[in-house]
């Protein structure tokens, strides 16, 4: 058996885990410091760091606790390397370099990207059913707020980028079309409620398909939203913020769904994985859990967003094929999965 104590403070969430044999969760714990950023209205770089120092610390100690585990009953160290804000990365790698120091076991990088791609095979170390351990080659999709990329897998850590964004994440349209909605911070939540009392047909925002590539595009569609609110404004018109929130969501889960599959069936892949923020979108899920050419694996929706069981079970497969990291390693802030 393996444990893997994993931290996580890529973002604005200081997050710690304890997993044991890659998928099976024993304990984590996340402070989130949204509340705080909520009144900037997006992530403030250093405050965020700041705060990852003040809360490191404690959310390590607790999730130990709460597994009922001391470090000596650890095998390994696992930490964000990146992508992510530079600030933000240094606390969390460094908490885990003095553990690692402290302990004298094996220091880990990971990619906070194949974290969420590992997120969909996570389950509760006393669950009766857990989901069935992937099966290559298999596609990804990833969607967050800094990301939206497809990447084939023919096996643990092996990613061929088929196609990404151009501009915007999906995420990242999300939380800009909220904002001109004027729904709250952060965006994606904010839009899938308002969508769930409007009509999906109200307005017929634009697709970018790219000439059938893999790749995504998301800003045309934002400043269609816009054109369309400054229409409506000048005609001294009440927003119809549900209508234009479902349209809107349901242009973009429409690009998601279809090239997905379109990348699914260039490549025969056994499988369908989607991780990141945006995958605990419930039309989203909808949508492809309504499609039955491939098995689909989508993280429970806690583990959709930010955290650190997803870097231990990253961490585990880098931990098994011995991609163990030097004490010496800096942050990767633009690290790419592929
Ligand atoms: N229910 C939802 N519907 C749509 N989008 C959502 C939903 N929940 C969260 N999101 C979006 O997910 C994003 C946050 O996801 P995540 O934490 O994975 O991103 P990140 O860590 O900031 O970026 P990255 O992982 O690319 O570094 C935000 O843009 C947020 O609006
Ligand atoms: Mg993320």
């Amino acid at each position: 058996m393996t444990r893997i104590l994993a931290i996580e403070t890529s973002c604005d969430e200081t997050a710690c885990a304890v997993l044991e044999d890659g998928r099976a969760l024993l304990a984590s714990v996340i402070a989130s410091q949204m509340d705080i950023h909520a009144r900037y209205g997006g992530v403030f770089p250093e405050v965020a760091s700041r705060q990852h120092v003040l809360s490191i610390t404690p959310v390590i100690e607790q999730t130990l606790a709460r597994a009922g585990l001391t470090l000596a009953e650890v095998d390994a160290i696992a930490a964000t390397r990146g992508p992510g804000l530079a600030g933000s990365l240094v606390v969390g790698l460094n908490a885990a370099k003095g553990l690692a120091l402290g302990s004298g076991k094996p220091l880990i990088g990971v990619n906070h990207l194949e974290g969420h791609i590992y997120s969909a095979w996570l389950h509760e170390a006393n669950q009766q059913n857990p989901p069935p351990a992937p099966q290559f080659p298999l596609l990804a999709l990833l969607v967050s707020g800094g990301h939206t990329e497809l990447n084939l897998m023919r096996n643990h850590l092996d990613y061929q980028r088929l196609g990404a964004t151009r501009d915007d994440a999906a995420g990242e349209a999300f939380d800009k079309v909220a904002r001109l909605l004027g729904l709250p911070y952060p965006g994606g939540p904010a839009i899938e409620i308002a969508a769930r009392q409007g009509n999906a047909q109200a307005f017929n925002f634009p697709r970018a398909w790219l000439d059938d590539s893999l790749n995504f595009s998301f800003s045309g569609l934002k400043t269609a939203v816009l054109r369309e609110v400054r229409r409506l404004e000048a005609e001294k018109q009440p927003l119809p913020i549900a209508d234009l929130a479902a349209s809107f969501q349901a242009a973009v889960i429409d690009v998601l769904f279809t090239k997905t599959l379109q990348a699914a069936r260039q490549h025969q892949v056994k499988e369908i994985v989607i991780g990141g923020g945006v995958s605990a979108n419930q039309a989203l899920r909808a949508a492809f859990l309504g499609q039955n050419e491939f098995k689909l694996h989508i993280p429970p929706l806690k583990y959709c967003t930010d955290n650190a069981a997803m870097i231990a079970a990253a961490g585990y497969y880098r931990y098994s094929l011995g991609h163990l990291a030097p004490l010496a390693i800096d942050v990767l802030p633009t690290w790419p999965l592929s």
